[in-house]
Parts: C-alpha cells; structure tokens; sequence
C-alpha cells in the first residue's frame, strides 16, 4: 500500500493514503510514539490495528446499521495527497484530501470534503477539517485514534481527566465520574470523557518518559485498552498486544457530535509529543 516517509532532522513519520492513517511518528533522539499491531492486515477495505486511524463520520458502531463499518469509513478510503513541503525550520507539512462519492453518500446521506494537515516536527500536528457541502446542517462524529507505545499498559498513569464526566463503554455506556486520582489500567478500559479539552498526558516510569496530548475543538477524549479476552477475540491484535499499548483518542462524539452548516468547515486538531 502506498505510503509517504517522512525523514527529516527533527522526526521520522510514515503515513499511509490508506486512510490517511500515520504509522510512525518518531522525534530525533526518541523511542517511536506510536504503537502497531505485528498482527495488522494492510489491506483495502480494512482498517490498520495502532497508528493515528481516522474516525468519520460516526464513532463505534453505526447507530442504525450494525452492517455498517465501525468508526465510519475514512479509515478505509484512499486519501489523495493535495501537498507535501519541507520547510525551512525543518518541519514538514503534508495535506491528505477525500470527498464524497456515491459509495460514501450510500452509506451516509451528505456531500462533504476532508483535509488532513500533518505537521511533522519534533511534535506531531493533526489537523482534521471537515466542510460541509451540501446545502443543509448535518452532525457527525470524529476520533483521531491513537494508539500509543508504552513499556507496559499496567504500569502508567493518565493525567489530565480527574473529575470528567464519561460514558464507560466497558458498562453498557453507563455515565460516570472520574475520581481525583491518576488513570491506573487494571481491566478492560473503554471510556468516553465529555467536555473535556485540555492535555492529557500520559506517564511511563519504565520508559522515563511522558507524552503529551494536546488539542483544539475537541470535546471529548477516549481513553481504551481491550484487556486480554477482548484481545484475543481480535485477530489483527496478536497475543499479548494488549500490553504495549494504550490508545488516548482527540475526539468529538456522542453528547460532543459536531453539527456543521452549509459551506462551513470544522477543524478539530491534536498535538502530540514528548514533554519536558
Ligand atoms: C475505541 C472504542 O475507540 O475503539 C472501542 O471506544 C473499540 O469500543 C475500539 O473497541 C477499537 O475499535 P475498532 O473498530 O478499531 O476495533
């Protein structure tokens, strides 16, 4: 499948027009960000397991048609490559486009035209715009779902969401609250946090590292680990690839959907790096 690489002095990146999905992200002198699955299909039709998958326009399981793709189908499209430049504080920039067809408009009835801008620096910059054409208001749904690489799910600590409202997926969407206290993963995790904007970082004491996720007009944030059953009934995730991963999702869905008017356009970004 085709793919652009990025190497520049300050990061390595690879994103693949399939889905516009970034599979590597690497700053200079650092570990790769960026977790994929040894077991991922690459094929089309199929979405890659780790990377930044795109979510759009409907997040999980299509409400309505349960045949439909989970997560929408942007992760599944190949994306056309509207610009690729280096630029002089060595930083790349690369914009990824997708429109809709008849294919997309079969399965959800509204024209649109996506961009993906990555910025490729010793951070990584995902801005994803969304303009509707049509001529009438539609909502949709959107997530960039990244998969990050950690020593050991188990043994980190997410910051940044005490006291938020979520949906636990995990619990038949029961609503609940988050205590004062550092995520710990200990069990299945699925969780959707509402009205949330700020960092989230996540800290792994056997790397010594902390990454940072950072965005812009995005309401929600999910945070997911399938744990070893739900793991193991998933073929592209591989024994044990539960463990070096957790993914921490920028995203606007459910209570958070975005409703976008004729010609206007939405952009929903997510700024991830090392901190300190
Ligand atoms: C998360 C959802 O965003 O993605 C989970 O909250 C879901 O419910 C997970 O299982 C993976 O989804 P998929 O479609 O890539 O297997």
């Amino acid at each position: 499948m085709p793919k652009i690489v990025v190497n520049s002095d300050l990061a390595s990146a690879e994103i693949y027009l399939h889905g516009a999905h970034v599979t590597h992200f690497q700053p200079r002198g650092a570990a790769p960000l960026l977790f994929v699955s040894k077991a991922s299909v690459f094929r089309e039709g199929k979405p890659i397991r780790g990377g930044i998958p795109l979510v759009f326009p409907w997040f999980g399981p299509h409400e309505s048609h349960p045949e439909a793709p989970p997560h929408g189908f942007a992760r599944l499209r190949e994306w056309q490559i509207e610009s690729c430049e280096s630029r002089t504080d060595d930083s790349v920039r690369l914009v990824l486009a997708l429109s809709s067809d008849e294919s997309t408009l079969q399965q959800w009835p509204h024209a649109f035209s996506l961009r993906l801008v990555v910025l490729v620096s010793n951070g990584l910059d995902m801005t994803l715009e969304v303009k509707n054409t049509t001529n009438a208001d539609f909502t949709f749904e959107e997530a960039m779902h990244t998969y990050f690489a950690v020593s050991d799910v188990r043994s980190i600590t997410i910051d940044g969401l005490a006291g938020v409202e979520y949906l636990d997926r995990a619990d038949n969407g029961t609503r609940k609250k988050q205590g004062g206290a550092a995520i710990h993963i200990a069990s299945e995790t699925d969780r959707l946090y509402l009205n949330t904007t700020g960092r989230v970082t996540i800290h792994d004491p056997t790397m010594r590292r902390t990454i940072f996720v950072e965005k812009e007009s995005s309401n929600a944030t999910v945070v997911w680990n399938p744990w070893i059953e739900k793991a193991r009934a998933m073929a592209d995730l591989g024994d044990g690839q539960w463990i070096p991963m957790v993914c921490v999702e920028t995203a606007n869905a459910r209570d958070c959907a975005v409703t976008l008017g004729p010609g206007h356009t939405h952009r929903m970004t997510s700024r991830i790096g090392v901190a300190g």
